[in-house]
């Protein structure tokens, strides 16, 4: 079903909603870049709520929810799509790579200490599909470039004359997870951090561009949104989380009540365990062989 309403209405606000709902409401082509970081169906409970299907049920869940985005964004739009490397796997061979111009699979690597099994590697990565919908991507290089590694080689001294900002980013990025005890840390069980979100906006709009949040969450990437001065519209289903979306946006920073409460022993076990990576790392480092 096609989207008939003006997208004027829908701007910088953020629904009580499933999304599938409100984008169902959208017109076709009218938003710049649609950000994606669903459920993974990995079991997570949102609020004591569980939004787990099977495997197959997923799949066809994501790849609607993507034909509806991609039908919504303009044809000099991008779409990023957050999720473990399974999920992204199957959603672009089913559906993404037929229906776009180009589509890249970047990773998202951090670190952890949980997740460790005995028989496989420890999964410390996500997996980020960018969807190009035609070779007419908008792409700001510059609002993202990293200084160059060679600088004083010959070639980028003329670059550097001719204007350029520094290199383009590789398609690997390391953030780190957000830390309990990290000022954008709320109540929210799986937040983006806000300096990876902020990267992925700024890479493919210029300020008043309008962005899609799919999924509202904690409101982070919403509050990066208002900083950079992009309009944005997002749909939360929760009704905990939207209140405290919409709290965050209007007071402009997270309140008290918002925030992880941490019983004293998990403060102490998390300082305990700074301690013991510490020493981990002077241990690793001299017993290094190659230096
Ligand atoms: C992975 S979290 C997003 C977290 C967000 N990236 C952040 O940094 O705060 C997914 C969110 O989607 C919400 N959600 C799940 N299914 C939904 C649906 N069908 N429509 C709208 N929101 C949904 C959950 O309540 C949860 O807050």
């Amino acid at each position: 079903m096609k989207g008939k309403t003006n997208i004027e209405g829908y701007i910088n606000k953020v629904f009580q909603k499933d999304i599938m709902g409100l984008l169902r409401e959208l017109p076709d082509k009218s938003v710049d870049m649609v950000y994606g970081d669903p459920d993974y169906n990995v079991g997570i409970k949102y609020n004591n709520i569980s939004y787990t299907k099977t495997f197959d049920e997923y799949i066809e869940w994501y790849i609607e929810m993507a034909e509806q985005s991609l039908r919504v964004l303009k044809d000099t739009g991008n779409m990023f799509l957050i999720n473990y490397p399974k999920q992204n796997a199957y959603l672009r061979v089913k559906y993404l790579d037929k229906a776009c111009y180009e589509v890249s699979d970047y990773v998202w690597l951090y670190n952890t200490n949980v997740g460790h099994s005995p028989k496989r590697f420890t999964t410390a990565h996500r997996s980020i599909l960018h969807c190009r919908k035609t070779k007419d991507n908008h792409f700001y290089k510059d609002n993202v470039a990293l200084p160059y590694k060679n600088p004083t080689d010959k070639r980028i001294l003329g670059n550097i004359a001719n204007g350029s900002k520094g290199r383009m980013p590789y398609d690997w990025f390391y953030f780190d997870l957000v830390k309990n005890v990290s000022k954008e840390k709320t109540f929210h069980s799986c937040q983006i951090p806000q300096n990876l979100s902020e990267m992925l906006i700024k890479s493919c709009t210029m300020p008043r561009d309008i962005v899609l949040i799919l999924f509202g969450g904690s409101g982070s990437e919403i509050e990066v949104c208002n900083i950079l001065n992009r309009q944005y519209i997002s749909a939360e289903i929760d009704e905990k989380y939207h209140k405290m979306i919409m709290d965050r946006l209007k007071k402009g920073h997270i309140e008290e009540k918002y925030k992880l409460r941490l019983k004293s022993y998990e403060l102490d076990n998390i300082e305990a365990q700074l301690f013991l990576l510490e020493k981990q790392k002077e241990y690793l480092s001299s017993n290094r062989t190659v230096k």
